[in-house]
């Protein structure tokens, strides 16, 4: 789809309060301040969809102080196309601001044909970037991801590509995504011996899926690695969303491809329903609930969402109002999820 600019879009001019708007913590230990939400590029910028509501999406997250945009190879669809799109909203709106903005790709899951285009080797991670970079008219990255581990390539090469790609100034910082606790330590050990330290870890973590707790968040901290939290909303299904049916617009009808309406059970429905009532009497919506419940650790540097329009943004931002959960609180969302 195309962007209707001139009509839509007046020449864009970032809001003077954005610093105040947001809040920002520190990556692990590095010299990066993360904004505690990022906004995810995922859905909702592929060429199937309304490129008009990317765009206020994109001026509306950095209107709010968000500084960070995640991107990765093959978000879509097609492949590539996010980053396309991005690229363009990118020079139109961003160019002034470039040295405000936290940037990120990733490379890992399948997206050329042949043994080169998958998985972690030196040749595929370091190809992919080269392509990232064209696709969104960029120098560099802030930060590029190993975007998931390769059981098959030695860790020393997958590490080694993502050394190289900082040597080469094509990245800033490294990262990697979904690596257990284990392989973190590994792969931390080895990037800190070639001199890049790994800057951050984005994990999936939300009420729904918390398989970080065990070891991974841990880790992370004592290693000083930064933690970002993908699908923080279970796609969707951590806000009131789906309470009343199924939405036409929504990701589960209308994509269909990673969140699919077999995954709204009624038992899923159950537990939503009951951890919307506690949001409604925390004075919040589900969504802010389900962010302010990953912040509350603050090992959690930020929480990445996606939105499907400016609206949902600003009722995410929202959730930092208060991010504080008493005992009862706690333990009642705990009965509730486990
Ligand atoms: N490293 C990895 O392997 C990996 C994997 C997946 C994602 N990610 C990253 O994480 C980002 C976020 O993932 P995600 O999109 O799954 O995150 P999410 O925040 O869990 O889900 C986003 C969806 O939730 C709904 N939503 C968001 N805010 C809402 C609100 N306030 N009220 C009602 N509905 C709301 C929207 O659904 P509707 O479209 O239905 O409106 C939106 O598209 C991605 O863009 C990507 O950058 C990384």
């Amino acid at each position: 789809m195309k962007i209707h600019d001139a009509y839509h879009f007046p020449v864009y001019s970032a809001h003077s309060s954005r610093y105040d708007r947001m809040l920002y913590r520190r990556c692990g230990r590095s010299g990066i301040q993360l904004p505690m939400i990022s906004l995810g590029l995922w859905h909702n910028f592929g060429d199937t969809d309304d490129l008009t509501k990317g765009r206020e999406i994109l001026r509306t997250a950095f209107d709010y102080g968000i500084t960070h945009f995640d991107l990765a190879n093959n978000y879509g669809p097609p492949f590539g196309a996010a980053e396309e799109n991005f690229g363009r909203m990118y020079r139109k709106d961003f160019v002034p601001y470039r040295d405000e903005l936290i940037i990120s790709s990733k490379a890992g899951w399948d997206m050329w044909p042949g043994p080169y285009g998958n998985f972690g080797s030196r040749k595929y991670l370091i190809a992919s970037l080269d392509k990232s970079l064209a696709r969104m008219g960029l120098d560099y990255v802030d930060i590029f991801y190993s975007h998931r581990p390769d059981p098959d390539t030695p860790l020393e090469e997958t590490m080694g590509a993502l050394h190289q790609i900082v040597q080469q100034g094509k990245a800033l910082y490294v990262g990697i995504s979904q690596y257990d606790a284990k392989l973190t330590s590994q792969a931390v050990k080895i990037l800190k011996e070639m001199g890049t330290p790994c800057l951050i870890h984005q994990p999936r973590y939300s009420m729904f899926d918390r398989w970080v707790e065990p070891s991974l968040l841990n880790t992370l901290d004592k290693l000083g690695v930064g933690t970002i939290a993908f699908s923080p909303l279970e796609q969707g299904i951590l806000t009131n969303k789906y309470l009343k049916g199924l939405p036409k617009s929504s990701r589960a009808v209308r994509d269909g491809r990673y969140l699919s309406k077999e995954h709204i059970t009624p038992s899923v429905l159950e537990k939503v329903k009951a951890l919307n009532d506690l949001a409604e009497k925390r004075g919040q919506s589900l969504a802010q609930m389900a962010i302010a419940w990953l912040l509350k650790d603050e090992r959690v540097t930020s929480v990445l969402v996606g939105v499907s329009s400016a609206k949902q943004l600003l009722d995410n931002v929202r959730s930092l109002d208060n991010i504080r959960f008493s005992k009862r609180e706690l333990d009642r969302i705990e009965k509730v999820i486990k």
